[in-house]
C-alpha cells in the first residue's frame, strides 16, 4: 500500500469551498464561482479537474443558465460525502487554531476541545446541527445519477435508522458503521475516534447482494416502494460475531430478547459500512404536522425561547400517572416538556403507533400549551435497557433537549427463557449518570407515582409516608390489557376517559376481536369436516364474518402451481398464513385446515397472526394407522405403491405439536362433538362470548 499523501490543508480548504458552491449554487459561472472560492479561474479549473478526477464532480453539458458556458459542473454523491468530511475537519482546524491563538494570548488554553468533543459552551441545544442532506438542486440531479447505481431494499428498521441518520438524529455518526466503528460500538460503547455511542447502527445485508459489491462502490439505498432515499459508499463490507454483538449490547445471547431474535432470524448475514449522502426524508403520510427533525426542533425551541427542555420517552398511551410525572419532571427541571413519543417500531405487541398518538392528542389538551409541545420521533427500538437509555439520550440532546426522563427498566425487553428480567430495574438509570456529563444531557428520574385514594391524587410511591393509613391504587400493565380484553371498566382515576375510548376502539374485547383456528393433522385425519362443521356453528352465532382455509380450497385457489416439496409447502402454508392474518386483522375469523406438517413453519404463521389477534393450534390427532386405513382418497394406496412422492406420514415427515391450543381425537367421538370441543376452547379463551 503506498502511504496517503499528506493533506494539504490550503487546497483542502479551496476544495471544500467548491463543493458547497456547487452544492449550493449550481449553474454559476465560472467567475462567479472563482470569485465565491476567492481564487483565480486558472486555479479553479485545475481545482476543477482535480475533483473531477477523483469523483466528486461530474461535468455536464451547457444546460446552465449561462449559455456562454461550455460546460457545468454538479457535486456527484460521492462529492458530497467529501464536502460533509471537509466540514468537519475544516470546523475542528478552526478550534485548534483558536485554541492555539488562545494559549499564546493568555498562557492557558481555552478549554475549547476539537470538534469531536465539543463542550456543552460551544455544542448549545439551541444551534443548528450537521445533516447528511445535500442542497433541493444537488438531490434532484442525485437521484437521476443514484437510479443507474446498484440499490439496495432497506428494511423498515433500516428506513429508521437511515432517517435518522440523515436529520441528525444520530449525530455525530455520518452513516452506516464500518467494520471498526462497530467493533468498537459493540465493545466500548465508542466509535473508533472515541464518540460515545452506544448502539451498533449497521446495514445488514444478505451475501447474495453483497458478493456483488466492490469496496469503494456507490450504492442506492431505496424505501420499500422504490424510492431512492440516499447513497451510500461502501467502504466496509464484513462478517459480525452475533453472539459476541448480543452479549455485548443486549447483555445476553437469548433469543427472549426482541433485538436478539431479530438479529439472529431477520438480520442479514453481511454488515456493510459508509459515509450516507441524504437525497430526501422517507416519506409519512401520517401525522406529518407531528413530525420533527433535530434542527426543526431546535429552531421551534429557539422561536419558543425554551432553553431548557425535558424529553419525556414513551411507546405506551399516556394515562393520569404519566401526566403527573411529566409535569413533575418539567418542575424539578425547571424546564419545558416535549412529550417525544417513538412511532417508528417499538416492542412487539406493543399497541400500534396510530392509536397511541390519537391518545397522545386527547392528553396533550390537558397541559398547559405554552409550556408542553409533542413531536414524534421515527425511531426504531431495541429494547436495550441501560445502553438504550444512553442511545435515547444522545438523540434527544440531538433534538435540542436538555434533560431526559429515565424511569426504571427504561427500555426494557420484558423476560429472559429463564423467566428472570434481562436488566436490573435501575442499570439504566446508573449508565446513564456516569455518561452523563459527556452527553450534554441531565437525567431527571423517573418516579413511580401511584394514586392515594384518600388524597385523589398521584404521588411518587418512595414518598408517601403514611403509607399505613391510606389506600394506594395501582393498575398494571398487564392489568390494562386485561381489562381492555375483557371489556371491564378502567377508572377514571386510572385514565382520561378519551384514552380510554380510543384504546377500545381499537382493541375491541376478545370476543369482538378477530382470530384463527388452524387444524393441522395428517390428510384424511378430518380436518376439513370439523372445520366446515365449524365455520357453520360460528356462523350460526353470527357477529362475526368466517372465512374456510381448507387445504384444498387453498390449493385449488390460491396455491395451484405448488406441489409438495418441503419449499412449496411452506410456501402454501406461509400464504394461508398471511390470508389469515388480514382476515384477523379485520375483525373476521379464519378458519385453516391444511397439513402443515412443519413446526417451524407454523410457528412462523403463528407469530404473523398473533400481531392482530389470537391463534388457536388444533390438532387433529388421528393415528396415521387410522387415516390410512380409511383412506377415503384412495391417496395411501398409491403412497404405498410410490405413485404419490413425498407423501405425509409415509414418505415425508409430519412434527406432531407440542402445545397446541387443543388436540382433538376423532376415532372414537363424531364430528360435531370434535367441532364443539373446539367451541368450548374457544369460549374458555374469552373469543366468542357465552350465549
Ligand atoms: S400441505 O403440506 O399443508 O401443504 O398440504 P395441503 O395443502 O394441506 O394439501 C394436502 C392435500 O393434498 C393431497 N395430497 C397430498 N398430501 C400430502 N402429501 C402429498 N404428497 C400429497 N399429494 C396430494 C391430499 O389430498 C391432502 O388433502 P387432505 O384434505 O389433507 O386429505
Amino acid at each position: 500500500m503506498s502511504a496517503a499523501p499528506k493533506p494539504n490543508p490550503e487546497a483542502e480548504d479551496q476544495l471544500f469551498r467548491l463543493l458547497r458552491q456547487l452544492d449550493e449554487a449550481q449553474g454559476a459561472s465560472q467567475r462567479a464561482m472563482a470569485q465565491g472560492i476567492g481564487v483565480s479561474l486558472g486555479r479553479l479549473n485545475a481545482l476543477l479537474r482535480q475533483a473531477t478526477a477523483a469523483g466528486f464532480v461530474r461535468v455536464q453539458d451547457m444546460d446552465g443558465p449561462d449559455k456562454r458556458q461550455r460546460f457545468s459542473y454538479a457535486l456527484t454523491a460521492r462529492g458530497a460525502g467529501e464536502k460533509n468530511r471537509l466540514t468537519d475537519q475544516f470546523l475542528a482546524r478552526k478550534f485548534a487554531e483558536y485554541d492555539a491563538l488562545f494559549a499564546e494570548l493568555t498562557g492557558t488554553t481555552s478549554g475549547l476541545n476539537p470538534l469531536k468533543h465539543r463542550t456543552k459552551l460551544m455544542e448549545n441545544n439551541l444551534a443548528p446541527i450537521p445533516e447528511l442532506y445535500v442542497s433541493y438542486d444537488s438531490a434532484q440531479k442525485l437521484k437521476m445519477e443514484a437510479a443507474e447505481l446498484v440499490s439496495w431494499d432497506l428494511t423498515p428498521r433500516q428506513i429508521c435508522d437511515l432517517e435518522l441518520l440523515m436529520n441528525g438524529g444520530f449525530n455525530p455518526l455520518k452513516g452506516f458503521l464500518s467494520e471498526a466503528d462497530y467493533t468498537s460500538v459493540v465493545d466500548t460503547m465508542r466509535t473508533a475516534d472515541g464518540a460515545l455511542w452506544p448502539m451498533p447502527i449497521t446495514l445488514d445485508v444478505n451475501e447474495k447482494f453483497a458478493d456483488t459489491l466492490e469496496i469503494g462502490q456507490d450504492i442506492a439505498l431505496r424505501d420499500q416502494e422504490g424510492v431512492i432515499l440516499a447513497t451510500m459508499t461502501v467502504t466496509d463490507r464484513y462478517t459480525p460475531n452475533k453472539a459476541h454483538e448480543a452479549k455485548m449490547v443486549f447483555g445476553a445471547d437469548d433469543s427472549a430478547h426482541p433485538a436478539v431474535n431479530y438479529l439472529h432470524n431477520t438480520a442479514g448475514d453481511i454488515y456493510l459500512g459508509g459515509p450516507v449522502t441524504g437525497i430526501q426524508q422517507p416519506v409519512h403520510y401520517d401525522f406529518r404536522a407531528r413530525r420533527d427533525t433535530p434542527n426543526e426542533l431546535r429552531a421551534y425551541f429557539r422561536k419558543m425561547g425554551w432553553r431548557k427542555v425535558v424529553a419525556f420517552q414513551t411507546r405506551n398511551p399516556l394515562h393520569r400517572a404519566h401526566q403527573e410525572l411529566t409535569f413533575r419532571a418539567a418542575r424539578e427541571a425547571q424546564a419545558n416538556l416535549l412529550i417525544h413519543p417513538v412511532v417508528g417500531l417499538t416492542k412487539p405487541g406493543d399497541v400500534d403507533h396510530f392509536t397511541r398518538v390519537r391518545c397522545y392528542e386527547a392528553v396533550l389538551d390537558k397541559y398547559p400549551q405554552a409550556t408542553t409541545s409533542m413531536s414524534l420521533l421515527n425511531l426504531a427500538m431495541r429494547m436495550a435497557g441501560p445502553r438504550e437509555a444512553v442511545w435515547h439520550g444522545l438523540i434527544r440532546k440531538n433534538h435540542g433537549c436538555t434533560h431526559f426522563i429515565v424511569g426504571r427498566d427504561h427500555a426494557g425487553p420484558g423476560k429472559n427463557s429463564a423467566g428472570e428480567d434481562f436488566y436490573g430495574p435501575y442499570d439504566a438509570q446508573d449508565l446513564f449518570r456516569e455518561h452523563q456529563e459527556e452527553m450534554g444531557i441531565e437525567m431527571v428520574d423517573f418516579k413511580h407515582m401511584v394514586y392515594v385514594q384518600e388524597r385523589a391524587q398521584y404521588e411518587p410511591a418512595d414518598e408517601i409516608e403514611d403509607k399505613d393509613n391510606v389506600t394506594i391504587l395501582n393498575i398494571s400493565g398487564t392489568e390494562l390489557r386485561r381489562r381492555l380484553a375483557e371489556g371491564l371498566e378502567i377508572p377514571e382515576w386510572f385514565s382520561f376517559p378519551e384514552v380510554v375510548t380510543e384504546l377500545r376502539r381499537t382493541k375491541p374485547p376478545r370476543s369482538q376481536q378477530g382470530f384463527t383456528v388452524f387444524f393441522t393433522g395428517f390428510s384424511g385425519s378430518g380436518k376439513s369436516t370439523i372445520a366446515n362443521a365449524l365455520m357453520v356453528k360460528l356462523m350460526e352465532m353470527g357477529g362475526r364474518p368466517v372465512t374456510l382455509l381448507d387445504g384444498d380450497i387453498v390449493r385449488k385457489n390460491l396455491s395451484s402451481e405448488l406441489g409438495f416439496s418441503k419449499e412449496h409447502r411452506d410456501l402454501n402454508i406461509r400464504r394461508i398464513g398471511y390470508v389469515a392474518s388480514e382476515i384477523t386483522k379485520n375483525g373476521g375469523i379464519a378458519i385453516c385446515a391444511p397439513i402443515a406438517p412443519y413446526a417451524t413453519t407454523r410457528r412462523a404463521v403463528r407469530e404473523d397472526i398473533e400481531a392482530f389477534g389470537a391463534f388457536v393450534e388444533v390438532h387433529v390427532a388421528t393415528s396415521i394407522e387410522e387415516c390410512e386405513r380409511r383412506d377415503r382418497k384412495g391417496l395411501y394406496k398409491l403412497a404405498r405403491e410410490g405413485k404419490i412422492k413425498e407423501f405425509t406420514g409415509i414418505s415425508d415427515p409430519y412434527d406432531v405439536p407440542e402445545s397446541p391450543e387443543l388436540s382433538v381425537e376423532t376415532e372414537n367421538v363424531d364430528v360435531d362433538n370434535c367441532a364443539h370441543q373446539v367451541l368450548l376452547k374457544l369460549e374458555s379463551m374469552g373469543l366468542i362470548a357465552a350465549q
